[in-house]
């Protein structure tokens, strides 16, 4: 960690990561890596708490400027924000709190945005353009839900594919798309493939979601998993032709949102995506 730029004192500004458990998020070394290469005097600290309504009261009377949410407040906190971002709003979850407005300091508000499908999109769109292209996306959790939202806006259209049926038919109705079962995906052509789903995440880095054979028809694969960087599916779909994205990217994309929504400062991508890939590995 590059110590020598870091400045914090008694002003410091005060970020966050609230959830429960926090004590895994690569979210603190991520952005106090980023704010001590800018020599910002902030910093950013873990705030586990199961209890949100208490939560949400100590980071404004704490002066906090910023927080990421995560597991398992992502919906619940929706109601705690004054002013909600029109996708997170259509997402239903949030997963960036803007505490105050640095143009305003009158201004207390609590701003909500999803910065989740921000981060699913720019990664996507390194390596292809959306908008017309059809995307499968495996799974029909909030990952998915937030990432299908994204693609949409983006002018994607989207298939989606669930183990548990009538959850892929929920999510697939909200979202206005087709649904198939895992035993139909051979019946789907897209040009790429999202995977949101736990499966192929250690220790079950053995397994993959897709069956090998059906991998070629992608010209694009993603998955969210990221330990390990490389997954079976990751794996496979490279092997077949494909380009291939890591979990990494998501994750660093979605937080390099997130600090430019803080700062208003261009994010140091390249440092932030290095401190990850030296703790995922
Ligand atoms: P997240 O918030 O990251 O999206 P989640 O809400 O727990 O996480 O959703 C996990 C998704 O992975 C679900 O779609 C789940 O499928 P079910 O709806 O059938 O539970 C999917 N998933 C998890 N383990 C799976 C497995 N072994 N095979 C297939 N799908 C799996």
């Amino acid at each position: 960690m590059t110590t020598e730029k870091i400045v914090i004192n008694g002003a410091a500004s005060t970020y966050g990561i609230i959830g429960s458990p926090v004590s895994h998020s690569l979210s603190p070394v991520m952005h106090n890596e980023a704010f001590a290469a800018l020599g910002m005097n902030c910093v950013y600290v873990p705030l586990p708490t199961d209890d949100l309504a208490k939560g949400v009261d100590g980071l404004k009377s704490l002066g906090f400027s910023g927080v990421s949410v995560t597991i398992p407040h992502k919906e619940e906190i929706v109601r705690y924000v004054d002013v909600l971002d029109p996708v997170a709003e259509k997402i239903g979850a949030v997963n960036t709190l803007v505490i105050g407005n640095r143009e305003d300091p009158a201004d207390l508000s609590i701003y909500g945005y999803n910065t989740d499908w921000v981060g699913a999109n720019r990664a996507l769109e390194e390596k292809i353009k959306l908008a017309g292209r059809r995307v499968l996306i495996l799974g029909a959790g909030g990952s998915a839900r937030a990432i299908g939202y994204g693609l949409l806006e983006a002018g994607a259209e989207i298939v989606l594919a669930n183990r548990t049926v009538s959850k892929g038919e929920d999510l697939a109705s909200r979202l206005g798309c087709g649904f198939v079962s895992l035993e139909q995906l051979n019946d789907v052509q897209a040009d790429i493939l999202v995977n949101t789903t736990s499966v192929g995440m250690i220790p079950d880095d053995d397994k993959s979601p897709v069956a090998k054979q059906l991998l070629n028809r992608f010209s694009v694969v993603m998955d969210i998993v990221y330990a390990p960087l490389e997954t079976r599916l990751l794996r496979e779909a490279a092997d077949a032709g494909c380009k291939t994205i890591s979990g990494l990217s998501m994750l660093l994309y979605q937080g390099v949102a997130q600090f430019e929504l803080w700062t208003g400062c261009d994010a140091p991508v390249e440092v932030m995506r290095n401190v990850l890939h030296q703790r995922i590995k």
